[in-house]
Formats: structure tokens, sequence, C-alpha cells
């Protein structure tokens, strides 16, 4: 069999949603219980970000940036229940996490020469046994045919709850109204962008994440790939 035809065969989820879903944590919870491969598609666009810096590329040069893109040089390293994200041998796992790299992020991952330069990177992580998919548009652009698409989504102020907890443990103080703010603007961003625009897919299952449990959202989600057949008897 060609691997062309084995990707094809292999079972995808696609997780998407805003920013604060929780759609990091249950994704990668979701691919560790299933051992399957796991996509980090925000990770790319961060990396794409990070290297134009280093190579004084503009983010104003949208053919330049998607030859930077086009030509990463990453590895995601698993270590013990966390990923290391490698860029040209050097460690980015935090780098990539700062605010700085994710204001350039969204300001690349506007760009239609660099989505398209991502696509195919993107569709490599498409292995046996599978692959959680995660990002804003992996069931309506990346992976069309996925056998199950969620879209995870919260309400804005739990999301301004979730990152103020976040912020808090990582010794942060922020105001809820502001935090609230930034994510209300950061939807308006992602939903309005004329290419690959932040929205469920046609065929997806809307997930709301406001009133559940981290644990109950990994065993709903795995609760409907059993009812799809995608996952082997138990
Ligand atoms: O999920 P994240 O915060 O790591 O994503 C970083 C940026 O990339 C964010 O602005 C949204 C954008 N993104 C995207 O446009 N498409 C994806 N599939 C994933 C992320």
């Amino acid at each position: 069999m060609s691997d062309s035809q084995t990707n094809l065969q292999a079972p995808v989820l696609t997780i998407d949603g805003p920013g604060g879903a929780g759609k990091g944590t249950i994704s990668r919870l979701v691919a560790e219980r299933l051992g399957w491969h796991l996509l980090d598609s925000g990770a790319l666009y961060r990396l794409t970000a990070l290297a134009a810096g280093k190579h004084d590329v503009s983010l104003d040069d949208e053919a330049s940036l998607a030859e930077v893109a086009r030509h990463l040089e990453v590895m995601f390293v698993a270590e013990g229940g966390t990923t290391r994200v490698m860029l040209e041998g050097s460690d980015a796992t935090t780098t990539i996490r700062t605010e700085q790299v994710g204001d350039a992020a969204s300001r690349v991952a506007a760009l239609p020469g660099v989505r398209e330069a991502l696509l195919s990177r993107q569709r490599d992580f498409r292995q046996p046994p599978g692959l959680v998919a995660d990002g804003r548009d992996m069931g309506t652009v990346v992976f069309t045919d996925a056998p199950l698409k969620i879209f995870l989504t919260a309400s804005a102020e739990e999301r301004a709850h979730r990152r103020q907890a976040q912020l808090r443990e990582a010794g942060v103080g922020a105001s809820l109204s502001s935090l609230l703010k930034e994510i209300q603007a950061r939807d308006a961003r992602d939903m309005q962008r004329s290419v690959a625009p932040l929205k469920p897919a046609e065929d997806a299952i809307t997930l709301d994440t406001t009133r559940l449990t981290i644990p109950e959202v990994v065993d709903r989600l795995t609760e409907l790939l059993t009812q799809r057949g995608l996952l082997p008897d138990a």
C-alpha cells in the first residue's frame, strides 16, 4: 500500500474553536488516551512568526513569509506528557508561547500564502493509527474529510476566568474585564478574517465546555469516536 493510501485511511479527529476553549489540553489528552498523533497547528503559525524574526523577514512580506513557512525546520519531541518544540535545532517550547510571538502569529496566519505553504506539512501528520488535529480550520480546510469534527467552545466570560486562573498560576495578575475585552477582540478578528475564518464546519458537532470538566470533555469525545466506529472495540 502506498503512503498516500495509508494516510487516507488514518482517521482524524479535528478540534477547532476559539482561543481559550481548552482545545490544546483536550487534544493532548485525547491523543494520549488513544495513542494517536497530535497536530498543534497554532504552533506552526507561531514557529513561522518566530523563524521570520530570526531571519529578519518583515511581517508584511507575504512571499518571503510563505517561503519561511514552507522550509520551517521543526521537530515536535514527545517528552513525558509534554511536547518539546525544536526550531532549527534550538528549543522554542516556551518562546513560541509569549504574547509577542502570539501577536506576530496572528498576523502571519492571516496571509493566504503562509496558510497555503503550511497545508501539506499539516496533512503529513495524518498517519496511522490516527490524528487529533487542533486549530481553527482543521475541519473546514485542512482535513475536510475527517470522520469526526468537533467545534469546541465556551462562553467568553468562562474563557476569561480560565485565562485569569492560568496567569495567576504563573504569578501574573490581570483583571477579568481586560481579559474579557482581549478575548472578544481576538474572537472578532478570527471570525472576520477573509481567509479560513474561524467557524464550525457544516458537519461539525459543537461542544460547549462552559460547564464541563476536562475529563468530561475527553470522555464525551471518546464516546463520539466509539459511536462512529473509529476506535477498535475495547
Ligand atoms: O492556537 P494558537 O493561539 O497557538 O494559534 C496561534 C495563532 O495562529 C492564532 O492567531 C490563531 C492562528 N491559527 C490559525 O489561524 N489557524 C490554525 N489552524 C491555528 C492557529
